[in-house]
C-alpha cells in the first residue's frame, strides 16, 4: 500500500508535513480552512492530485461550523470558502477541479438540509480520495506498457505517493513497470528539492535501484546513453497537450528531443484544462526568493540579489512523446486526441 499522504482522521484532515521529509515523518493536523490553505501554499501537502484532494477536505473543514440554517446562505459559506482556498496556488489544475466539483454538489442539492450537505461534502472529499488512489493504479498500468525491459528512467520533481491518493503518476508507471526497470535516476529538483528530499525517499522504500543526480547533470546522462525513458508528471494540461510541470521539465524535454529518449507525462483527467487552448494561458506561480537564495535554510548567495523563481514552466505537446491517463494513453499529443480522450 501506498503511504498515506493525506486522510481523515478524528474529525480532522491529517497530512505528512512534507517539508520535513525525508529526516522526519510527521503528520500534521488542519482543523480549519486557514490552517489546509497555509498547508498547501507552504507545501506542506504538494503535488497536483494531493492539493486536490486537501482542497476538497478544506471546503468541508471550511463549512462545518457554520451557523448557516439556510440553503442560500450555507451556499455563501461554501462559496466563500472555495473562493479562498483557490488563493492558495494557481497553477494545479487539480486544486480548482476539486473545489468546482464541491461547489456543484452543494449547487445540485438544494432541496436537502445544511447538516446534509456537510455529511455530502466530506463524503464527496473521501471519495475523491479514494478515486485518485484507483486512477493511480490505472495510470501505471497503461503506462507499463511503454517501458522496455532493461530501462533505465529519469524522472523530475516528485509525482508519487506523496503528491496523489495513491502510488503517484509517475512513479505508479515506474512501479509498475519494475520488473523491465534496472534503475531509476531521480533530478534533485531545485530550488526545493522534491525529487532529492522526496522522490528518492518513496523510491527507495519501494527498493527501486535509485540514483539520485543533480538538475545539470541530465544532458551529459542521456548524451552517455543512460536514459531510455523520461517519466514526468504535470500540474495542468492545456487543451493541446502542452504540459505545465514543475520548473525544469521543460529543460529534459528539449534534451531528450535531441538525444532521441521517449518522453511521457503521466496525469490524470482532473489536471486537464480544456479551457486554455494552449500552454500560453496557464498561470504559473511565482514563489518566494527565499526558496532560491537558500538550500535547507541556509543562504547560499548574496541576501540582497534579485531572484526569478518560476514554480512551473511549460513543455509544448510537440516535444511529449505521449501523455499517459487513466483513461488511456495519448500518443503525440494534439488537441483532437486530448479531446476524444478526456473530452467526454
Ligand atoms: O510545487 P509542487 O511540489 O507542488 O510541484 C509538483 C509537481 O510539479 C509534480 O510533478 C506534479 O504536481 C505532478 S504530481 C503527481
Amino acid at each position: 500500500m501506498a503511504i498515506e499522504t493525506i486522510r481523515w482522521k478524528n474529525s480532522r484532515v491529517e497530512l505528512i508535513d512534507q517539508r520535513l521529509l525525508p529526516g522526519r515523518l510527521r503528520y500534521i493536523a488542519c482543523s480549519n480552512a486557514k490552517d489546509m490553505w497555509e498547508a498547501i501554499r507552504h507545501l506542506k501537502v504538494r503535488g497536483a492530485p494531493a492539493i486536490g484532494i486537501a482542497g476538497a477536505y478544506g471546503v468541508y473543514l471550511g463549512v462545518r461550523n457554520t451557523r448557516a440554517v439556510r440553503f442560500s446562505s450555507f451556499k455563501k459559506d461554501v462559496d466563500r470558502t472555495v473562493t479562498y482556498l483557490a488563493t492558495a496556488r494557481p497553477t494545479a489544475r487539480n486544486l480548482f477541479w476539486a473545489l468546482e466539483r464541491v461547489e456543484e454538489l452543494v449547487a445540485r442539492n438544494s432541496g436537502k438540509s445544511v447538516d446534509q450537505l456537510k455529511k455530502m461534502i466530506l463524503k464527496e472529499a473521501n471519495a475523491i480520495l479514494d478515486e485518485d488512489n484507483r486512477i493511480c493504479r490505472r495510470i501505471g498500468k497503461h503506462g507499463a506498457k511503454l517501458i522496455k525491459k532493461g530501462s533505465r528512467v529519469l524522472t523530475h520533481c516528485n509525482a508519487g505517493a506523496l503528491a496523489t491518493g495513491g502510488h503517484g503518476t509517475a512513479v505508479s508507471v515506474i512501479i509498475a513497470a519494475r520488473n523491465k526497470i534496472s534503475r531509476v535516476y531521480a533530478d534533485e529538483t531545485r530550488p526545493v528539492l522534491q525529487g532529492a528530499r522526496l522522490t528518492v525517499w518513496e523510491l527507495m522504500q519501494e527498493n527501486m535501484p535509485t540514483t539520485l543526480i543533480c538538475d545539470n547533470m541530465a544532458a551529459s546522462l542521456m548524451a552517455g546513453g543512460g536514459v531510455d525513458a523520461i517519466v514526468v508528471g504535470a500540474d495542468r494540461i492545456a487543451a493541446n497537450g502542452d504540459t505545465a510541470n514543475k520548473i525544469g521539465t521543460y529543460n529534459l524535454a528539449v534534451l531528450a528531443k535531441y538525444h532521441g529518449v521517449p518522453f511521457y507525462v503521466a496525469a490524470p483527467y482532473s489536471t486537464f484544462d480544456l479551457s486554455i487552448a494552449d500552454g500560453r494561458g496557464i498561470n504559473i506561480e511565482q514563489r518566494p526568493a527565499g526558496e532560491v537564495k537558500s538550500i535547507g535554510g541556509s543562504c547560499v548567495t548574496v541576501k540582497d540579489v534579485d531572484v526569478w523563481n518560476p514554480a512551473f514552466d511549460v513543455t509544448p505537446a510537440k516535444l511529449i512523446t505521449a501523455i499517459i491517463t487513466e483513461r488511456g494513453v495519448i500518443k503525440e499529443p494534439t488537441r483532437s486526441k486530448v479531446k476524444k480522450v478526456i473530452g467526454k
